[in-house]
């Protein structure tokens, strides 16, 4: 025990030290890098505007991401022209990004790379965290493979309204090898950003989250807009689907009962397709679908919506099911919604659902140093903790230490709330991919709609499910973090340091 608050005391004194560096510099760099990189962006985040409710006369007071592309390939950075999410990056893996963020809102933030292996000092954690006016200046070499990762923002108690009230953007990694592997591309490769927001009678938006479950909105945004139509050929398309929701999970599925056919999960394509029903999404996760658009009879529009669902608990009873309002105005986790419409015009081509991808090596059981590490989410003084204690900057935690480059299990186990009160708690661990090894005591309804076959994130645990986690930190030392995704809970506290050591 000693030894732990010692270390803990000495990391405090250093990083204290650091942050009043940061001041007189008023720019921050992450350590490092000081080669040329290969592509260097000005990613800024400030107060902006967009029409949420194209019935409302006014547009919105968001907050946005803006970037400008200062080296690199042009196709490194594309803007969404229409709603608030902020630009999309595509990058090779091997690229040296160099990505120099300045803070223009009113109040401190930092930016988070979900889901890529980057040092500790470029993954946003919220030590970082700069005020109005201040940089911060990330290096890192593009280590994950091809998928679809995400950039948001990671400032202490305040990443749920950050992000509600705009601040997130899709994070590309691709290695232009997709037409060999028969992957649509180009126009035929649409990202769909799920979200949802809960607007007043003047279209803006209202931040009121639910102290159980987080903000859950009453209305469906794809890629900043909402519930949006998609014009589409008829033939084939990849569909990158984030859920970038501050606390609602999906249960994603075709409107025509088509089954989905998933070729990848947050960490890049699985070995194989698979076919499931729906697909199970929280807050935090990504998924790649196949879609064969016009199937139908031609001129049919087909959604993509979110079917109803039950999450177990007693909280979550019948009663309130499909359509029920929360106390502070939004719908309920499970309600039934309508996600984007794609609506088909035209001819595309039709192409053959690739049998196999590449194979995945995960790291083989025998690897495995010692038990599982048993972590628990739990409830704890009223509020979510996690490994039963809350959040605070630089302690990590005797049991949050780990070896750089050693092969661990973590076990997440959800031990629910006061009086049995279940909820879900979609888990994050920084630091790069890992595998899911086993779940035990979930909801077996679930089961055809959770695909663990692939490179994960995040993961959800449900009220009183283990889930079991294959991990190995290879690169980087130094603080990571791993916490709820539902970013109120995150805000309140249910996220930890771990301390990866060379
Ligand atoms: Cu997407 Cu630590 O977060
Ligand atoms: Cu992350
Ligand atoms: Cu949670």
């Amino acid at each position: 025990m000693n030894t732990t608050i010692s270390r803990r005391s000495v990391l405090r004194a250093g990083l204290v030290a650091a942050a009043g560096a940061t001041f007189a510099a008023r720019e921050r760099r992450a350590a490092g890098s000081s080669a040329a990189p290969d592509v260097e962006i000005e990613l800024t985040a400030a107060e902006a505007e967009a029409i949420l409710d194209p019935a409302a006369r006014r547009a919105a007071a968001v907050w946005r991401y803006t970037g400008r592309l200062l080296k690199g390939p042009s196709d490194s950075l594309t803007p969404q022209r229409e709603g608030y999410l902020g630009p999309t990056f595509r990058v090779r893996p091997g690229q040296r990004v160099r990505v120099r963020f300045e803070n223009r809102l009113p109040e401190a933030s930092i930016v988070h790379w979900h889901g890529l292996d980057v040092p500790a000092e470029s993954d946003g954690h919220p030590r970082y965290a700069v005020e109005r006016g201040g940089r911060f200046v990330y290096d890192f070499t593009v280590a994950n493979r091809p998928g679809t990762y995400w950039y948001h923002p990671h400032p202490d108690g305040r990443t749920g309204p950050q992000v509600y009230q705009g601040l997130a953007g899709l994070f590309i990694v691709s290695d232009g090898d997709d037409e060999a592997r028969g992957l649509p591309g180009g126009a035929f490769e649409l990202p769909l950003v799920l979200q949802d927001r809960l607007l007043d009678g003047d279209g803006a938006l209202v931040y009121s989250p639910d102290a159980m479950f987080g903000m859950l909105g009453d209305r469906a945004f794809v890629n900043g807009r909402p519930a949006p139509t998609f014009e589409v050929r008829a033939g084939s398309y990849r569909l990158r689907v984030l859920n970038g929701s501050n606390g609602r999970i999906y249960k994603v599925a075709w409107s025509d009962g088509a089954p989905l056919k998933v070729i990848g999960t947050d960490g890049g394509l699985l070995a194989a397709p698979t076919t499931r029903p729906f697909v199970m999404l929280a807050p935090g996760e990504r998924v790649e679908l196949w879609a064969d658009f016009g199937r139908a009879p031609a001129g049919d529009d087909v959604w993509l919506e979110s079917r109803p669902f039950a999450l177990g608990g007693a909280s979550m009873g019948g009663g309130m099911m499909g359509g029920g309002m929360m106390g502070a105005g939004g719908l309920q986790n499970g309600t039934a919604l309508r996600l984007c419409r794609f609506t088909v015009r035209g001819k595309g081509q039709t192409r053959p659902l690739p049998r196999a991808f590449e194979a995945l090596r995960f790291r083989p059981a025998d690897e495995v140093a010692g038990g599982p590490r048993v972590l628990q989410a739990s409830m704890g003084m009223m509020r979510w903790v996690l490994n039963g204690r809350p959040f605070s900057m630089t302690e990590v935690g005797p049991n949050e230490h780990v070896r750089l480059g050693v092969t661990e299990d973590w076990e997440l186990v959800n031990v629910g709330g006061m009086m049995g009160m279940g909820v879900p708690h979609p888990i994050h661990i920084h630091g790069g991919q890992f595998q899911v090894v086993s779940r035990s005591g979930g909801a077996s309804a679930f089961a055809p709609g959770v695909i663990d076959g692939g490179w994960k994130d995040t993961f959800l645990v449900l009220p009183n499910e283990r889930v079991r986690v294959r991990v190995r930190f290879a690169t980087h030392a130094g603080l990571f973090l791993y916490h709820c995704h539902i970013l109120e809970h995150e805000d309140m506290g249910m996220m930890r340091n771990f301390l990866v050591e060379g």
